[in-house]
């Protein structure tokens, strides 16, 4: 049983054998103790003064005094404003870390039965990733990580938009321009080389457009336009040329996504296609047709009714037969349910898809879908860059394969100039740089809050000082030396350790939270719970470290003592950091 839950119960031992008064144990409120008081978790005493019928500083007085006299683990204990602070005896974070040293999966949540389908990246087929999706994909990686440490058994997955209007643009503008120009013959990455042919299209629609206009005629569309919607039509009646020329073109975009996926260091376990799954969608519109759920109208058209909830009428079929984005998506869930039988499903979509999300799972509700209730959508917002910094032709979009070159490049600038690496090779060298600006560009983004808008500074992510990634790998790194270095120990005269300094506490209460942490961040989808948890592991380390002496303790049992415990710190900082996707390197 861990502390908190030992501390609950003695509270409500307490208050029966001195108040008569039966509370359940769980409602007991137990916090961590603020840092300006003496204590290590604090007991919330107001709700017993109605049943004790005394004011909160006796109440506070009389169970802190129970709960020293009867709880071995509580050693000590003061009243504040009617908040009862309670000190753990030393013993007991002695065993603590003595039995953290033998568990290897420490902090991870039992299994409990739940199947949990996390959805990210999802990206569309005309061009490459960008920073948005850069944000989008780290924190799907991480919620998939943190939800499995949590107890649940988590699968990957990404919906490929590949079909559509906005991909056959990339398609006319490469029949047209594109002189058979493939990756290999141009040298240029798949998912670029069909951007770059997007890009035409905007280009060339904007020339026609202003075309137009001189003529004139302002209300008509741009010829390339027309053209990518006839090439939809002949996609959607199969038509060979333009089904050969989309599949030519949707696997070197796919490739390309591939490469960029890897570098980042993430997986699915199934993808989804749109072209695939957009007829399904259809199917379930008719269902909700019989069952009264939506309705028809006078076009033709199919639309539900959304007003009792505040999410308007909302269309799900065109007149013509054909589909919605939402209708799509509608058929995607069912056939991951079908497919999986997933308790709960997450969809990690930047925040302007809010009210999408809001129309899918009401509609979903109403369907009475098994999994219905358990639908998250986990939105998050902007990234910025620093201005001036990076921008496109557009002005807008941020590569993503560029900034990964980008961070990985600041971090071997960094380190150069830092030295210590010379005895490694080149490709060592290598692995080294790219672990670190990896984790500066992963931990920055993913230490904020997902619903915030942020600004991602690649300079500022891969300082060594400060909230950042290479700041944790450095504790990291030097526990590894310090442990190393160390050589053999007698591990066992740890035991003789008695009397724990301030910062070795720090650090026990800490890892002590770990577990707490994980289940947290589950329940919130909140991976920057554990980056700050991360920090401040780091941060007390580098305290203790300046601190305390480890080579040169007083006594064998000190050493010993000290060297564990760093190692169990490197432990959690491991687990904790490949919880947000990222890899600790050897040296830096
Ligand atoms: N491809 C879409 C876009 O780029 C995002 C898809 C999100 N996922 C979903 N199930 N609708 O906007």
């Amino acid at each position: 049983m861990d502390v908190i839950s030992t501390i609950k119960k003695g509270v409500a031992k307490a208050m029966e054998m001195q108040y008569q008064t039966q509370i359940d144990s769980d409602t007991v409120m137990v916090n961590n103790t603020k840092k300006e008081f003496d204590g290590d978790y604090t007991v919330v005493v107001f709700p017993f003064t109605k049943a004790a019928k005394k004011g909160p500083e006796q109440i506070g007085q009389e169970l802190g005094q129970f709960l020293k006299d009867n709880v071995a683990e509580v050693s000590d204990f003061n009243v504040i404003k009617g908040f009862l602070n309670l000190e753990l005896a030393e013993s007991y974070w002695l065993q603590f870390l003595e039995q953290l040293n033998d568990l290897k999966d420490y902090g991870r949540g039992t299994s409990n039965g739940k199947k949990v389908m996390v959805e990210f990246s999802s990206p569309n087929t005309n061009k490459p990733l960008h920073l948005g999706h850069i944000r989008n994909i780290l924190l799907g990686w991480s919620c998939y990580k943190i939800l499995d440490a949590a107890g649940y058994e988590v699968l990957t997955t990404q919906i490929v938009n590949d079909r559509g209007l906005h991909i056959c643009k990339s398609m006319v503008a490469y029949q047209s321009y594109g002189e058979g120009e493939t990756p290999e013959s141009s040298g240029i990455k798949g998912d670029h080389l069909v951007g770059k042919y997007y890009i035409k299209f905007s280009s060339i629609e904007k020339e026609q457009i202003a075309a137009l206009k001189a003529e004139g005629k302002d209300k008509e569309e741009a010829a390339i336009l027309k053209e990518a919607r006839e090439m939809l039509l002949k996609w959607e009646a199969n038509d060979p040329e333009v089904k050969a020329l989309w599949k030519l073109m949707n696997g070197w975009v796919l490739g390309g996504f591939e490469t960029t996926y890897k570098k980042l260091g993430v997986s699915f376990d199934k993808n989804y296609f749109e072209s695939e799954t957009y007829l399904l969608g259809k199917e379930f519109v008719m269902k909700g047709l019989d069952k009264g759920v939506f309705y028809k109208k006078e076009d033709n058209s199919v639309a539900v009714d959304l007003e009792d909830v505040k999410l308007d009428h909302k269309t799900l079929l065109r007149g013509d037969g054909t589909s919605l984005y939402v209708t799509q998506d509608m058929g995607t869930a069912n056939q991951r349910f079908e497919d999986y039988g997933v308790d709960k499903m997450v969809y990690v979509v930047g925040d302007e898809q809010i009210y999408h999300f809001k129309v899918l799972f009401e509609i979903l509700k109403r369907l009475e879908q098994p999994y219905a209730n358990d639908l998250y959508h986990l939105a998050y917002g902007m990234v910025d860059l620093p201005s001036g910094k990076m921008k496109s032709r557009e002005g807008t979009v941020v590569d993503a394969d560029e900034l990964i070159a980008e961070v990985i490049n600041e971090a071997k600038k960094n380190a150069e100039e830092k030295g210590g690496l010379e005895d490694f090779d080149q490709d060592q060298k290598n692995e080294v740089y790219r672990k670190i600006g990896l984790a500066a560009l992963k931990y920055f983004i993913l230490k904020v809050n997902p619903q915030k808008r942020m600004l991602f500074d690649p300079k500022e992510s891969v300082d060594l000082q400060g909230d950042t990634g290479p700041y944790i790998q450095n504790a990291f790194v030097r526990i590894s030396s310090v442990v190393k270095k160390a050589g053999t120990f007698n591990a066992s005269s740890a035991k003789e350790y008695k009397t724990m300094e301030p910062s070795e506490k720090e650090l026990a209460f800490l890892l002590s939270e770990y577990p707490g942490i994980i289940q947290t961040a589950a329940q919130n989808y909140d991976p920057s719970a554990v980056a700050s948890y991360c920090f401040e592991l780091a941060k007390t380390f580098h305290r203790f470290y300046h601190d305390v002496q480890i080579m040169r303790a007083d006594s064998e049992a000190a050493k010993a003592f000290r060297i564990l415990l760093a190692g169990n710190v490197a432990k959690v900082l491991g687990s904790g950091m490949d919880l947000l996707g990222i890899q600790m390197p050897e040296r830096m």
